[in-house]
């Protein structure tokens, strides 16, 4: 009986996998769903060179973390509390800046990132922007520290 019920839970999770799925798919670039299941590059990187953590619009938030080679991207990761557009963006994101001088990634701008994804719907371009616009503030971040001037924090928020 208990293991009748279970099968039955198990098959409805499945179902509604599976119209999940297809909803997603309807609306998001197959590259989109793919990094946003399967982020590259999440989680944190201990006494960073860079470091941002922007606050969005839509009061999501997003971190990034840089680890410099002399004058190059070795690593990059990001964490964010958002949804999975933001998820891919922060994936696609640090894989697309890796090796890249500080120069070369503050250059990269959302429509490049929204391109490599293969498209984001009108509603997600913010998700984009604020990927973006934390690296950039964390690529700051690292240039101010080499000037002595940074306040160590790198959090702010974004109109
Ligand atoms: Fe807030 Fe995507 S909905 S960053």
């Amino acid at each position: 009986m208990a293991g009748q019920e279970i099968d039955g839970l198990d098959r409805l999770v499945a179902e509604l996998q599976d119209e999940a799925n297809r909803a997603a798919q309807e609306v998001y670039s197959p590259v989109v769903i793919e990094h946003a299941l399967q982020p590259r590059n999440l989680g944190s990187i201990p006494e960073p060179d860079g470091l941002a953590i922007v606050r969005g619009p839509c009061g999501d938030t997003m971190a990034v973390f840089l680890r410099l080679d002399s004058t190059r991207i070795e690593q990059a990761t990001f964490l964010t509390d958002g949804c999975g557009p933001t998820l891919a963006c922060g994936s696609m994101l640090t894989t697309m800046i890796q090796g890249l001088s500080l120069e070369e990634a503050s250059a990269v701008e959302p429509a490049d990132l929204i391109k490599a994804l293969g498209g984001l719907p009108p509603e997600n371009v913010h998700c984009a922007v604020l990927a973006v616009t934390t690296l950039q503030q964390a690529v700051a971040h690292r240039l101010k520290d080499e000037a002595g001037t940074s306040d160590k924090t790198g959090e702010e928020n974004h109109p």
